[in-house]
């Protein structure tokens, strides 16, 4: 039997990737909308990395006997402008890195050395997610503010 704790930080971890998944491809559709096929194929990149994080978190479930199932998604938020998506997807990666961490600390007090390992890589490359998020806004804010210039 699953220790209940533990598949519930399994089951919000598979459902904050498929929303990432989700939110991710949703923006990159809209940047390709709006012609701007740069931003869109990294953002493109950030669904699938997440994708690849749902994928790792299921073969966890799969080797504790769970079925991975994730409940109902919350909407997209797309935003209005690059700026303003790159603002709703670091909320995003926050919370994960909250999720993450702190089912990394429980998996390692109780020593569930597998999904411990699983939650420590998954919060590393959502710290890396939330540093490039916040790079790329710090550039779009900059670029804004040269056009507002007239530069
Ligand atoms: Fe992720
Ligand atoms: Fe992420």
């Amino acid at each position: 039997m699953v220790d209940p704790r533990l598949s519930g930080y399994l089951t919000r971890a598979l459902n904050h990737e498929m929303a990432a998944v989700q939110q991710y491809l949703a923006q990159a559709t809209l940047l390709e909308m709006w012609g701007m096929a740069d931003a869109a194929r990294q953002m493109r990149h950030e669904s699938q990395e997440e994708l690849e994080h749902a994928e790792r978190i299921i073969r966890v479930m799969l080797l504790h006997g769970m079925a991975p199932r994730s409940t109902q998604l919350p909407a997209v938020r797309v935003g209005r402008s690059l700026a303003d998506m790159l603002l709703i997807d670091r909320e995003l990666e926050l919370e994960a890195i909250r999720l993450y961490d702190e089912a990394a600390r429980y998996c390692q007090r109780v020593r569930h050395a597998q999904a411990f390992e699983l939650f420590a890589v998954l919060l590393r490359e959502e710290q890396e997610h939330l540093a490039s998020v916040e790079k790329w806004l710090l550039e779009v804010q900059r670029q804004e503010g040269a056009q507002h210039h007239g530069g």
